[in-house]
């Protein structure tokens, strides 16, 4: 199967974890594949809301109301790619620059169904570059200080988040400690947030692989 394969198969499985109401939904190509399997099962929800203008858009495009998260209230799941993600369900995300907006979604949900293919679990985070969303002002101050802490940040050229900042990609980072780690990072003025998800790791891990979609 192909990585694409897998990420629609892990895309697939996660519509059993979609209750009525609203739900909460990711950015990124696997989370696109579940906006295409979610559209099949529209009728059953309320809406949704997305942690882009991206996963709007494409929500939209296939007739699903999408709300907004401060008349939503709390959300019962959140379904979300990753870039990488361990056995004990820390994440890194942001490849796709919405690190921030998912984030909060994902905060606002009792239940974070992750959904990737085998490629993306890991033992250590790390080796894929940690996007953290910066204010364009701040950059080269937070840069030294992601260098203090061992990273080589490089910024992410010709791109502007959906909030109107900046993202530094922070290569080089062996992280032992996740929880500890996201803390400190996002304690640096002018870091908007990092893309680190340990305090709250996903739920549920749906992995992708040629043996069949696996639960973690
Ligand atoms: C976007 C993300 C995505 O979940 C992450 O980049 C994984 O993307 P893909 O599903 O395309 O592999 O965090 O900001």
């Amino acid at each position: 199967m192909t990585q694409d394969e897998l990420k629609q198969a892990t895309a697939r499985a996660a519509i059993e974890y979609v209750p009525a109401g609203i739900i909460g939904v990711g950015t990124g190509s696997t989370a696109n594949y579940f906006i295409d399997e979610l559209a099949k099962i529209k009728g059953r929800i309320d809406g949704a809301v997305a942690s882009s203008e991206a996963t709007a858009q494409r929500l939209k495009s296939h007739g699903i109301p999408v709300l907004d998260l401060n008349s939503a209230g709390e959300l019962a799941v959140y379904v979300d790619g990753a870039d990488e993600i361990t056995e004990h369900l820390h994440m890194i995300k942001g490849g796709g620059g919405a690190l921030t907006r998912e984030k909060i979604v994902a905060a606002c949900s009792r239940k974070f169904v992750c959904i990737a293919d085998g490629s993306k679990l890991v033992g250590m985070l790390g080796n894929f570059p940690l996007p953290v969303e910066v204010i364009p002002m701040a950059q080269s101050y937070v840069a030294r200080e992601l260098v203090k802490l061992g990273g080589q940040p490089v910024l992410r050229q010709g791109f502007t988040t959906d909030n109107g900042n900046i993202i530094l990609d922070v290569h080089g980072l062996k992280i032992m400690n996740p929880v500890e780690l996201e803390t400190q990072i996002n304690q640096i003025t002018g870091v908007v947030t990092n893309g680190l998800f340990a305090r709250r790791p996903a739920d549920v891990l749906l992995l992708g692989t040629s043996e069949g979609v696996k639960t973690l």
